[in-house]
């Protein structure tokens, strides 16, 4: 039955397949969701390059982000990401942990803030990451008479110069830690263990703490993290749908609550149909025909569109 390539029949499949790969095809293959196209697209954020899900901010709308993740400052020297309307530097961030280093903006480069605040998290979006630990900064104390000289340094308070110290969750000064008569304020600021270490002995300097509070501390960040890692494996890419201020998946097709899965399945039997069609008519190029088709739709990933589209044209039914 090969080499009667003549056949009219087997000539109509050609002509029409030819015809709708050159003029279909590449129309769908330009049919990207506008969400799924705009989330593709990573943000450079002051020196933070390829941040993507759930961080939003400058190019990158919030519809690609998760509330609460929005990143300011992207013009500036680092990323600003707000939390409980405290403003804090972000020093890296590791998509793969799901984990963020940050430091107060208030104390990154100075130890005597203006307004003082202990550190707050909004715990339903991020935790601390293990291995860190807290220090404390008294302010508006009295000066007390031990050999504590490292732990001292000086502050203004409302104007007035005074006598502040800090200490460490592993060192303590018994007479200051909570004492309200030695000193009037304090506040709790997390440091990672590693700076945490140079702080837990006498040779702890001044120097040190302000180290310690400019590298940060290291928190773990949940924005329906488990979703997004779905999405991602059906083809996805996560966002948030602001309508129904829920999770988005953007698919190539269109949007997902979830996952990717169109309700149309399986192009192959089609295509195999398609190729038996033709072979059945004995027509020798169908092999060729096919694994252009093949690799045309495989490599584009775009099939279930295309499937969908040929259902609803029902050109391979008719
Ligand atoms: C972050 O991780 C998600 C899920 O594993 C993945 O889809 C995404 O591409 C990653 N983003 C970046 C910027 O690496
Ligand atoms: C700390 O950094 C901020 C912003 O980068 C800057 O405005 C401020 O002057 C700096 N403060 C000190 C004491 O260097
Ligand atoms: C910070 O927390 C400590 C312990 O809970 C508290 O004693 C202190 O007053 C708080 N500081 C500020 C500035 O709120
Ligand atoms: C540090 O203090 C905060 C409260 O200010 C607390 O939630 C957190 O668990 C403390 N971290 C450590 C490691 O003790
Ligand atoms: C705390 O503040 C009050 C009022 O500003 C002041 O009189 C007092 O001396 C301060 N206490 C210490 C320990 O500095
Ligand atoms: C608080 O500080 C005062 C003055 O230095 C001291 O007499 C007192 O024993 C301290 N209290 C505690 C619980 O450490
Ligand atoms: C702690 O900070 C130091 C200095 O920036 C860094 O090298 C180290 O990796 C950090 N460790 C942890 C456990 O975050
Ligand atoms: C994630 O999705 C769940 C719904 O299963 C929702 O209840 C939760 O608040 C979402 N947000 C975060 C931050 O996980
Ligand atoms: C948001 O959800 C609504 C209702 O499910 C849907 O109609 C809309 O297309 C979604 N928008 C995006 C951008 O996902
Ligand atoms: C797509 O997945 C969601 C969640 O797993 C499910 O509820 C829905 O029925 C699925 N839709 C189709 C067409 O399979």
């Amino acid at each position: 039955m090969y080499y009667n390539l003549l056949q009219p029949y087997s000539l109509f499949f050609v002509t029409i397949t030819m015809i709708f790969i050159l003029i279909h095809v590449p129309t769908y293959l330009s049919a990207d969701d506008a969400q799924y196209a705009t989330c593709g697209e990573l943000l450079q954020c002051a020196n933070i390059p390829n941040i993507g899900y759930p961080f939003w901010g400058g190019s990158r709308p919030e519809s690609c982000g998760y509330p609460g993740f929005q990143l300011t400052n992207c013009q500036g020297d680092a990323p600003i990401i707000t939390m409980e309307g405290q403003q804090f530097r972000v020093l890296a961030m590791d998509n793969g942990t799901q984990s963020l280093t940050v430091a107060r903006q208030d104390m990154w480069n100075q130890t005597c803030p203006t307004y003082l605040y202990n550190t707050t998290l909004d715990f339903n979006l991020f935790s601390y990451a293990a291995n860190q630990q807290n220090i404390t900064l008294h302010y508006d104390c009295i000066e007390i008479q031990t050999q504590t000289i490292p732990f001292r340094f000086d502050c203004n308070v409302n104007n007035t110069p005074s006598v502040s110290y800090f200490t460490s969750s592993t060192i303590s000064l018994p007479s200051i830690s909570n004492n309200m008569t030695v000193c009037n304020k304090s506040v709790s600021v997390p440091v990672n263990q590693t700076s945490g270490a140079a702080l837990t002995s006498y040779s702890a300097t001044v120097a040190k703490m302000e180290a310690a509070l400019a590298a940060g501390f290291e928190l773990q960040w949940a924005a329906n993290n488990t979703r997004c890692t779905q999405c991602s494996g059906s083809g996805g890419r996560c966002g948030y749908n602001t309508t129904t201020l829920s999770f988005a998946c953007y698919c190539s097709d269109q949007p997902y609550p979830l996952i990717c899965n169109s309700t149309s399945s399986g192009m192959y039997p089609l295509i195999l149909l398609v190729f038996f069609g033709f072979r059945s008519y004995g027509f020798q190029g169908a092999d060729y025909l096919f694994s252009f088709f093949l690799t045309i739709v495989i490599g584009s990933s775009k099939f279930q569109v295309l499937w969908e589209s040929s259902l609803r044209n029902g050109f391979f039914i008719k």
